[in-house]
């Protein structure tokens, strides 16, 4: 409905890297700086999550859109890693050539619905150029205009 960036949302687990495609996350507080991301009950990057009390989310540019398709699926974690290149920094996986990594210590998990919210304390973010892979009416995009300063 609303037009959303795309990230993976990925924690180490005890098997692993663990990720998948998210689209419903935003920043929370500026201060402290936390993020919020909504998963689904069933999402195995949940467990991992949880598991690992810290979380990175990788946004993706508009080059990445293979990765967050296969990210969206319910293949092996491995077979999903195998097809990225990725390095671990402070026990999370990171995207390499994502526009931007966020990483977050784990604050809560709130129950709602289907889905579950997590948010987290922001420890990092490391940031490049490039431009957005975006989600709208269930098609991936691109912007396409050049941004102006307001
Ligand atoms: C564009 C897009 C956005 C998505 N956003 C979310 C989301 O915000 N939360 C979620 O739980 N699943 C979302 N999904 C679905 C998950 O990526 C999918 O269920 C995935 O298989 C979960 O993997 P896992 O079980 O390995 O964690 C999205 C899928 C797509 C294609």
């Amino acid at each position: 409905m609303l037009p959303t960036g795309v990230t993976v949302i990925a924690a180490l687990g005890p098997a692993g890297p663990a990720g998948a495609t998210a689209s419903a996350v935003c920043s929370l507080s500026l201060k402290p700086m936390m993020m919020l991301a909504c998963l689904d009950r069933g999402s195995r990057t949940l467990l991992a999550v949880q598991g690992a009390d810290r979380f990175g989310i990788n946004v993706l540019r508009r080059e990445q859109r293979p990765t967050a398709e296969v990210f969206a699926t319910k293949v092996d974690q491995a077979e999903k890693w195998a097809t990225v290149d990725w390095r671990e920094h402070l026990g999370i996986p990171l995207i390499e050539g994502s526009l931007a990594h966020v990483v977050c210590g784990l604050h809560d998990v709130v129950a709602a619905g289907d889905h579950v919210i997590i948010t987290g304390d922001v420890l990092e973010v490391e940031a490049i150029e490039g431009d957005p892979l975006v989600y709208h009416g269930g098609l991936f995009r691109t912007l396409g205009s050049d941004g102006s300063k307001s």
